[in-house]
């Protein structure tokens, strides 16, 4: 375990003894065995490199060593996406028959995973309001449920959930999306849940240039979900798998000016008489500030707020923008706009959007790493529009 700040140990993390100070990018998709012994000894090993890449790459696993070392994790397994990940959990854990409780606020693709492939398979899913204090829990049915999942920050609400409430239900396994906060803004293992996962294509990858999901938490556990992920095979390509530990080495300066620019961006948003609420988890007037407070390092790069006239005053915004890009995704440099409700979220039923607090006048923004005064100015224009 790091005796170092989180921002110390994203650099120190993740290096193989070699003396280079970046990873080798090892792309071989199979590795040569010294005999038939040898081979066998690979063919059984669990989650090590030096066999075929869908079970284990060298690149990889320095990735997937520093951020289990973020997360104060035994272990880590990467996968090719945040819904590889997301998937392959599941899938790993739960078969038709079990239960799963799921929080209400959840991205958009994992509500139609958890609708679609989870219900076809005959896993039975409750959604509840985690932020709700014991809401989570009442739901666990004894000896149904198998998993209870929780994404906080909630992406598009920015709605919070107790990671001490998750972190105290035994029984089912917990799994935490803690992709909006990053490994730097909360650690959900420190409070007893099970399982942390992350889309790295965000925040932790950092520049829009790669897909690449990860799971951390104890290593039985991690060898359990890599035994099914290696049959899944959302592998993880070991290009992304670098850039994905080169995001690590500077989310430390990225996140502390992409936090400190969106706290002045919603700030400044709150004061559009335009703008009816703007939700970013540090700004006082959010409903869970003191629970922010509590359970965050860093508020994250993510806000929403919510303007007056539905999508039609939102398109006038997103068409209006000049320097804030249209476009979904987020934790990258680049300052983004999206309409949740018609782009991350259109796949989910009208009911349960608005059930979950998506409306038709809800705008995302991801802040990225421009000036805060050009991001706020273009802002204002283009609500002034
Ligand atoms: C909170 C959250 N979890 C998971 C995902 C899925 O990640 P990916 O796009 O890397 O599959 C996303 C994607 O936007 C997300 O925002």
């Amino acid at each position: 375990m790091s005796k170092h700040e989180p921002e110390t140990t994203a650099i120190t993390s993740g290096r193989d003894g070699s003396g280079s100070l970046s990873p080798a990018l090892w792309t071989s998709t199979t590795w040569q065995s010294a005999g038939l012994d040898d081979s066998n000894e690979h063919a059984l090993a669990t989650h090590k490199s030096g066999n075929y890449a869908r079970y284990g790459n060298p690149t990889v696993r320095a990735f997937e060593e520093a951020a289990a070392e973020l997360e104060g994790a035994q272990d880590a397994l990467a996968f090719g996406s945040g819904m590889g990940a997301i998937a392959s959990v599941v899938f790993a854990l739960c078969s038709s028959g079990d239960h799963i409780v799921a929080h209400n606020q959840l991205y958009g693709g994992t509500v139609a995973f958890l609708n679609g492939p989870c219900k076809r398979m005959g896993i039975d899913v409750t959604y509840v309001d985690g932020s709700k204090p014991g809401a989570l829990a009442a739901a666990v049915v004894k000896g149904k449920t198998m998993l209870v999942i929780a994404e906080t920050p909630s992406n598009p609400q920015m709605g919070l959930v107790d990671l001490a409430e998750i972190g105290a239900i035994k029984g089912p396994f917990t799994l935490v999306d803690s992709t909006l906060a990053t490994p730097l803004g909360q650690q959900p293992l420190s409070y007893g849940v099970s399982l942390v996962v992350h889309s790295a294509t965000k925040g932790i990858a950092g520049h829009n240039d790669a897909m690449l999901g990860v799971v951390a938490g104890e290593k039985e556990l991690i060898d359990a979900i890599w035994g099914y992920s290696v049959l899944h095979g959302a592998t993880a390509s070991p290009f992304d798998a670098l850039n994905g530990l080169r995001g690590i080495r500077t989310l430390g300066v990225r996140l502390a000016h992409q936090c400190s620019s969106a706290l002045s961006i919603a700030t400044a948003l709150s004061q559009h008489p335009r703008v009816s609420a703007v939700r970013y988890p540090g700004l006082a007037a959010h409903s869970q500030h003191a629970l922010a407070v509590r359970q965050m390092r860093q508020f994250g790069s993510l806000l929403s707020f919510e303007i007056s006239g539905g999508k039609d005053a939102a398109r006038k915004v997103v068409d209006g923008v000049r320097l804030v890009r249209p476009a979904v995704s987020l934790g990258g440099p680049e300052t983004l706009i999206c309409h949740p409700a018609s782009s991350t979220h259109v796949g989910m039923p009208l009911d349960a959007q608005i059930e979950s607090g998506i409306t038709d006048g809800m705008l995302r923004v991801s802040v990225g790493l421009e000036s805060t005064a050009d991001i706020v100015a273009d802002l204002q224009q283009a609500l002034d529009l």
